[in-house]
């Protein structure tokens, strides 16, 4: 059986795992964000280590980062990730691991390994969003990922739900990921006179407890992510919403709200077949998909 490596590079975290062609997880890790190539060396040689002690047989390594790719070159992080933006990543760590490496846009390699292996399963028109320190999506359309022209477009974080509203880390001002992003949420909430730095779950789990801080910061998160999946779905007009991210993990009806006001505000029609729903992978979706990425899986 063959094994391959996937990597979630994520604004917060670090997630990675051991998988083999079938989804199967023999191993898997986390690490808060810090020295991001130091890290994924230090995975590198963990990884190993236990396939080795394992007697798997590693056919190469799968990497989500939340950026677009230039080819190698990973483009459109710097916001994000400073660190890495502007590197060829790929042939860095091939070298580093002696072991070929492939990378992809994280939220693209989400939607990928739920359309394997989770909420998609058997679907063919898809919107996926992913909810954390940013907002990213990713798009299947007629059976494949859309991600426009050599790959530039699928940045659904990035579409314009206020005017002028909060500069954005892409250089605009007023998208999704300004007004929704877990990073939004806890401003939201330190606004609102709760705690600076609380993550998402926790606030997602005051608001379950009535806290008022909590209730205005979710609030405004559930009426911008609905207001910009009901723009998604008169577009897209898709069998399913599917929303991913550590928050919606938390427990509670975290997507109820976001549905109620998505379908409020779509039109009937285009909203007549769509189905909004978590994903099922949570935050292994990305390691998944990244290592689906190395046995070949495309959308
Ligand atoms: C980036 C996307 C990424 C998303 C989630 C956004 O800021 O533009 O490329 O998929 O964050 O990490």
């Amino acid at each position: 059986m063959p094994y391959a490596i996937g990597i979630d590079v994520g604004g917060t975290n670090i997630k990675y795992g051991i998988v083999d062609a079938g989804g199967e997880i023999l191993h898997e890790g986390l690490r808060a964000t810090a020295r991001v190539l130091d890290e994924l060396k230090a995975i590198i040689t963990e990884l190993g280590e236990v396939a080795a002690l394992k007697g798997l047989s590693v056919e190469g390594i799968g990497i989500g980062v939340p950026a677009l790719m230039d080819g190698e070159v990973v483009t459109g992080c710097g916001a994000n990730l400073p660190e890495i933006e502007g590197l060829a990543l790929g042939s860095m760590l091939q070298r580093y691991a002696r072991l070929p490496v492939v990378i992809d846009n994280d939220a693209s390699l989400m939607g990928l390994a739920e359309l394997r292996f989770g909420a998609a399963k058997g679907l063919t028109d898809v919107v996926f969003l992913t909810v954390g320190t940013g907002v990213g999506g990713a798009l299947v359309v007629n059976g494949g990922l859309y991600s426009g022209y050599r790959g530039r477009g699928g940045e659904l974080g990035h579409i314009r739900v206020a005017f002028p509203g909060r500069p954005c880390g892409c250089g605009a001002s007023g998208c999704l990921e300004a007004h929704a992003s877990v990073k939004a949420l806890s401003r939201d909430y330190a606004d609102a006179g709760g705690n600076a730095g609380s993550d998402g779950r926790l606030i997602f789990s005051r608001y379950l407890a009535g806290e008022d801080a909590a209730v205005v910061a979710m609030h405004h998160h559930f009426a911008y992510l609905g207001s910009g999946i009901a723009s998604l779905i008169n577009i897209f007009s898709p069998q399913k919403v599917i929303i991913g991210g550590g928050i919606t993990e938390a427990g509670g009806d975290y997507i109820g709200p976001i549905r109620q006001e998505a379908l409020r505000l779509a039109m009937k029609e285009t909203a007549a077949q769509t189905l909004i729903e978590p994903a099922l992978l949570g935050n292994k979706a990305g390691f998944l998909g990244a290592a689906a990425l190395v046995f070949g899986e495309v959308f």
